[in-house]
């Protein structure tokens, strides 16, 4: 059912790319949809700046150019997903544990267009969903340590290893009121690669695909 939201989401972003231009994109589902209309409405690309394997592989399948971000001058513009959006565009990011390439190649690129469902705009971030964070192994008791002065509990995910051979930890009862502060003394515990929140490179315009099957647009910058 949420799958049709993100196609509609989709659609109206892809409009967003202009020809001949080199562009960044994420991981998921929506993503997934997003790379399929990529094909079928035969976007002219130079070429793609993928944050996952899995979204590279199915590029790839379709032809598309991909390159490495440390070969690219600038990136147009980042399109992806989150698990939850809030009005500042602040997010959650990392239910699929790409998190820390997205945010690096989100936050070297000029605008981010992030594409949800609507069950995904959120008042409160951390509600619904945990933030997830990618750690060095070793330091897990560590950090979950530092984690327990927050109020929070945490659950490592399962079978997951990072593409940088990490783990991730899901934290809940974050107080996050303050997302920037969290994101910010979560960064700052030794081990921590990055935290799944993103309260600095927020996204730039939110395309929310809706259930009476319309989108809405918010764009920080108009
Ligand atoms: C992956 C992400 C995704 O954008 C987020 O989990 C949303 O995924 P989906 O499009 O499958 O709902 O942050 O690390």
């Amino acid at each position: 059912m949420f799958n049709k939201l993100k196609i509609l989401a989709a659609k109206s972003a892809i409009k967003y790319i202009k020809n001949h231009n080199i562009i960044g994109i994420g991981s998921g589902t929506t993503i997934s949809n997003f790379i399929d209309l990529l094909y079928t409405e035969k976007k002219n690309i130079i070429g793609i700046v993928s944050a996952s394997r899995s979204s590279t592989k199915k590029l790839q399948k379709y032809n598309f150019n991909i390159y490495q971000i440390n070969k690219v001058k600038k990136i147009g513009i980042y399109f992806d997903s989150a698990d939850e959006i809030n009005h500042k565009m602040q997010m959650i990011k990392g239910g699929g544990a790409a998190l820390t390439n997205e945010k690096i190649i989100s936050s070297f690129s000029d605008l981010f267009i992030c594409m949800i469902d609507e069950s995904k705009y959120v008042k409160n971030l951390g509600i619904l969903h945990p933030v997830p964070i990618e750690i060095i192994p070793l330091a897990e008791k560590f950090i979950i340590k530092q984690l327990s002065y927050l109020g929070a509990i945490v659950k490592k995910r399962i079978n997951t290893i990072t593409e940088h051979g990490n783990i991730i930890l899901d934290v809940y009862n974050l107080n996050l009121c303050e997302p920037l502060k969290i994101e910010k003394y979560i960064n700052n515990i030794p081990g921590v690669v990055t935290v799944g929140l993103f309260t600095q490179r927020c996204a730039d315009i939110i395309i929310i695909g809706k259930h009476n099957n319309t989108v809405s647009i918010i764009n920080k910058k108009i």
